[in-house]
Order: structure tokens, then C-alpha cells, then sequence
């Protein structure tokens, strides 16, 4: 891929918050995987878990968690992204880490002309949300990201110019 095509590609991913009620494929959904699996991380520690949720009716448990509840429930399938606390070694690294993962399967479902949205709100209830998966305390919930076929348009949010965001050119 030429870098104005990655770039366009880049851009053109939009969280997506309504889906359509077919099925994500597990090919797809493996590939998405595969996506935030090699993603980069300090000392290649890998502290990212993922707990896959398909089952409707654990989707509607975990939608009092959060406000964002009705994606929860829309969404065929949640990709439930933990940091595992005994492979840390660096709280800010391993922080980033997790996000280059999310990021990753974010752009992998886009390739794939899925729809997906990283969910942070939802990390207010953490740990109740880790108890209702059946997880141990040695995960920590970094975001749920709700995935599927998309089901019309998506916002499209603007970004900050450039010169407000290189703060120095030396
Ligand atoms: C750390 C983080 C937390 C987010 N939390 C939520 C959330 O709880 N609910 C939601 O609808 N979108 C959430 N988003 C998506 C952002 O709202 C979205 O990425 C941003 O508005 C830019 O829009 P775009 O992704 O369509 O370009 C989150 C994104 C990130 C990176």
C-alpha cells in the first residue's frame, strides 16, 4: 500500500456505533484478533487479554455498565480488551501498548468493511464488568469494542489543525 492510500485508509475509519444483525464471521473476527496481537509493546510483553462476548444475553448484562449500553446490545460481537497486570512492567508503556492493540483491531475491522467503535466510558465500572465476565483480578478492563456489519452512516468528527498539534518544529 502506497502511504497516501494508508493515510486515506486511516481516515477514512470512522467509529461505528450501529450495526446490522449479520453475523461477524469467525474468520473475520480471528483476523481482527490476529490484528491486535501484533500489535507493538515495551520489551514485546503483550499485556493485552481478550475476553470475546457473542451471547446476547451477556451483552445485556453488561449494558447497565455504561451509558453506551444500547451498542452493547446492538453490536454482534464485544471484544472485551483487559491488561493483564502480572506481565506489566511499565504502567504508561503497557497503558500505550493496550492502545496500539485496540487501534489496531480498529483498523483491521475497517479492512475488513466491519464496523467498530473502542468504548471507554464503560472502564467506570471496571471491575464490575471483569466480575460479570467470570475474570480474575489479575485482568483490568482498558475498553470493550463493539463490532459488526455497519448499519448506516457514522459521525464524522473533525480533527484539530496541524499547527495547533506540532507544537515545535526544531
Ligand atoms: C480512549 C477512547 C475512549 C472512547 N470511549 C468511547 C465511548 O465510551 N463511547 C463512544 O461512543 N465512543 C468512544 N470512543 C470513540 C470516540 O468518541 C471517537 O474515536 C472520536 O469521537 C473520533 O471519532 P472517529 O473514531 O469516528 O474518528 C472512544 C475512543 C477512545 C480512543
Amino acid at each position: 500500500m502506497q502511504g497516501n492510500q494508508l493515510l486515506d485508509f486511516i481516515k477514512d475509519r470512522r467509529s461505528v456505533r450501529r450495526f446490522s444483525s449479520e453475523p461477524v464471521s469467525d474468520e473475520m473476527l480471528n483476523m481482527v484478533l490476529e490484528a491486535g496481537r501484533w500489535a507493538p509493546s515495551g520489551n514485546n510483553n503483550q499485556p493485552w487479554r481478550f475476553v470475546v462476548v457473542h451471547d446476547p444475553a451477556v451483552r445485556a448484562k453488561l449494558a447497565p455498565f455504561t451509558k453506551f449500553g444500547a451498542v452493547l446490545k446492538n453490536a454482534p460481537v464485544l471484544i472485551c480488551t483487559f491488561i493483564h497486570l502480572p506481565s506489566m512492567y511499565n504502567d504508561t508503556k503497557d497503558h500505550q501498548a493496550v492502545g496500539a492493540c485496540l487501534e489496531n483491531m480498529l483498523l483491521m475491522a475497517h479492512g475488513l468493511g466491519l464496523g467498530a467503535v473502542w468504548l471507554g466510558e464503560i472502564l467506570k465500572s471496571a471491575a464490575e464488568v471483569r466480575d460479570a465476565l467470570g475474570q480474575p483480578e489479575e485482568l483490568a478492563l482498558m475498553a470493550v469494542m463493539a463490532l459488526g456489519h455497519p448499519d448506516g452512516g457514522t459521525s464524522k468528527p473533525e480533527r484539530k489543525e496541524m499547527d495547533e498539534l506540532v507544537v515545535a518544529r526544531l
